[in-house]
């Protein structure tokens, strides 16, 4: 046969599935990023009445006005000039950064990235050709960048940064100013900056802090239901941005990606957004028992440290266990039945950390941090592996 492509080849499946995959039926799952929670009941029935009603056929690209006209204005507060022309319908966040990155990236160029980050990332620069270059979110610096090593790491071929505020894997927030300071730089040296807010409506004690609005006009928004409305499976999302000039290009671009978004969920998305707008107060309030409980025992336990994340469902404690990696503790905490994510499944600067996503109730939780806990005290009295395991 006549082989496959670079951009194929270039790409690995990602360490969460595979963690995901290796997981037996009777295991407690703390792997994937997906609320375990049903969307709102208005939601299901509008999408299904929408299919009763006649509408499973193609849209237009974009997707429904009457939806993109409520999304502009749930973004108006910060920019008050959008309106349905700033918005495209895509089938998922994923699907809206692909979209980006096919419509801003060259083969030559680079786009900065965070690290550790969603897996996604990399791949998407990859297959659009691009470098994807890294910047470290350390957790001596709380996870969030230092533009003085932004400052290294961009040259003239850097097209894009792309910014995640709450964090997916560390659950990190930003304050104003240090927004400033990152768009300061993105407009130094005339970058576009693309920020993914996916988990802007899951955040816990401070008021999610945009990029939109802060008077750069070079700011491209992915946005994503699953996690907002708790509907991963209907694979909903979209691109928003002041700029006429990429909304062209995405929109352009999303035609010949899907054609169009779903017809009859985007009924569904609507009433949810209409009449279940709060909806996410309900899980955020249980994310939050969650995440106090888990940050509580995992501080406990020995090699352990914590950020308590302020956002998204994810705690990326650091794990100090010298001679075991990531990847190492993973299996041996999935052996004994919990399921987590290696730090190094969200890149080489997520070594030395764990990803637990608090996505199950809290006796669960603590079901599992008894297993946790018990595998981490053996294994800080144990002989470290000669070799580190492959998986
Ligand atoms: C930071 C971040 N961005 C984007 C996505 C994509 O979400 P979806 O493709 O489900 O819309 C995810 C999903 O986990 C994520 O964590």
């Amino acid at each position: 046969m006549a082989g496959f492509s670079d951009r194929a080849l270039a790409i690995e499946p990602t360490g969460v599935r595979k963690m995901f995959d290796l997981a037996g039926d009777e295991a407690i799952h703390l792997g994937l990023g997906e609320p375990d929670f049903q969307p709102p009941a208005v939601a299901i029935e509008a999408f299904h009445q929408a299919m009763v009603d006649g509408h499973n056929k193609y849209t237009t690209t974009a997707g429904l006005p009457p939806l993109r006209e409520r999304i502009a204005s749930l973004w108006s507060h910060l920019e008050p000039d959008l309106g349905i022309e700033n918005v495209c319908m895509t089938m998922s966040g994923t699907n809206a950064l692909l979209n980006i990155s096919l419509a801003m990236l060259n083969s030559g160029d680079n786009i900065l990235l965070p690290n550790p980050c969603f897996p996604l990332y990399g791949p998407h620069a990859t297959i659009a050709g691009a470098e994807p270059r890294f910047y470290a979110c350390a957790f001596e610096h709380e996870f969030v960048p230092q533009v003085s090593e932004l400052e290294e790491l961009v040259d003239e071929n850097t097209k894009a940064i792309l910014y995640n505020f709450p964090s997916n894997p560390t659950g990190a927030t930003i304050t104003e100013e240090q927004r400033d300071e990152l768009l300061e730089f993105a407009r130094r040296h005339d970058l576009w900056v693309i920020t993914d807010e996916v988990y802007d409506r899951i955040i816990y004690d401070q008021p999610h802090v945009s990029f939109l609005g802060a008077g750069y006009d070079g700011v491209v928004m992915i946005q994503s239901f699953s996690k907002t409305f708790a509907m991963t499976g209907w694979r909903m999302g979209y691109i928003l941005s002041a700029n006429s000039a990429i909304m062209e290009q995405v929109t352009k671009l999303q035609y010949y990606i899907t054609a169009c978004s779903t017809d009859a969920m985007q009924y569904g998305v609507l009433a949810a957004v209409e009449q279940a707008h709060d909806y996410p107060s309900e899980m955020r309030d249980a994310f939050r028992r969650r995440r106090d409980l888990i940050c509580a025992r995992l501080d406990a336990m020995p090699g352990v440290s914590c950020h308590v994340p302020e956002g998204a469902f994810y705690v990326f404690p650091k794990v100090d266990m010298p001679g075991w990696t990531s990847v190492d503790i993973a299996l041996e905490i999935l052996k004994e039945g919990v399921v987590c994510s290696p730090g190094s499944a969200f890149g080489a600067d997520g070594e030395g950390h764990l990803r637990f996503a608090y996505t199950i109730d809290v006796k669960l939780i603590d079901q599992a941090m008894d297993i946790v806990e018990k595998v981490l005290t053996r294994l800080h009295q144990a002989e470290p592996p000669g070799q580190p395991a492959q998986f």
